[in-house]
């Protein structure tokens, strides 16, 4: 396995009121939390996109296209994490990374399980409750083969929240890993505060 790290760090930041590409942790940009675990996790290389790296394109999927333009001849996984979520640890990278080594699936998932009980809404009505127990919440880093994450993307243009949503509709297999409740998605400005209560 050859695999390289793709950092998404571009956006907007509309729900948190800055790009994450801006956001500092601890004394660090988010992506550099993120480009370290990646590293120490097994990645041979990591291009960060967005935040002086690699420009970033309009939607989450674009900014990912110019980092899977990067991507270094000879590799053959990709995996692709949010800077957003800099707790991942190199744990984490390594669990993706050794099922992605089975070679039965085109993308690899870390998830938990989800613990609040879900219901769908309409306005202020609750419409119904969602069985639980068949739902999980994805992270980042997604692991890849690189085809086929080239492939998904190249199949169509429709905007998606992430890179396995892609597989999905490419028509792909995507596995879940156990995930980490600590590995959480800095969205709002308040999502700082936690994330710093729980820095190493
Ligand atoms: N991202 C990106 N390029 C975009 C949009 C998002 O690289 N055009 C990255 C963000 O930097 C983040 C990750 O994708 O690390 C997840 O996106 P999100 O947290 O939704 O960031 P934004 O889209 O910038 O925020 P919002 O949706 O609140 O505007
Ligand atoms: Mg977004």
């Amino acid at each position: 396995m050859n695999i390289h790290g793709i950092v998404v760090a571009a956006g907007s930041g509309a729900r948190f009121g800055a790009s994450k590409g801006t956001v500092v942790l601890g004394g660090r940009a988010l992506w550099e939390w993120g480009r370290d675990a990646l590293l120490a996790g097994g990645a041979a290389s990591v291009v960060v996109v967005g935040a002086g790296g690699l420009e970033g394109g309009l939607r989450r999927r674009d900014s990912v296209a110019r980092g899977l333009a990067a991507v270094p001849y000879g590799a053959s996984h990709v995996l692709v994490h949010d800077a957003a979520r800099p707790l991942v640890t190199p744990s984490l990278v390594r669990r993706v990374i050794d099922r992605l080594a089975v070679g039965d699936a085109d993308g690899v998932v870390p998830a938990i399980p989800v613990r609040d009980t879900i219901k769908r809404v309409d306005g202020e009505s609750v419409v119904e409750t969602v069985e639980r127990s068949a739902l999980v919440a994805v992270q980042t880093p997604q692991g890849f083969l690189l085809e086929s994450l080239r492939a998904a993307h190249a199949a169509d243009d429709n905007d998606a929240s992430d890179d396995a949503l892609l597989i999905e509709w490419w028509g792909g297999t995507v596995v879940m890993v156990p995930g980490e409740e600590s590995n959480l998605k800095i969205t709002y400005a308040g999502d700082l505060s936690i994330a710093e209560a729980l820095l190493p």
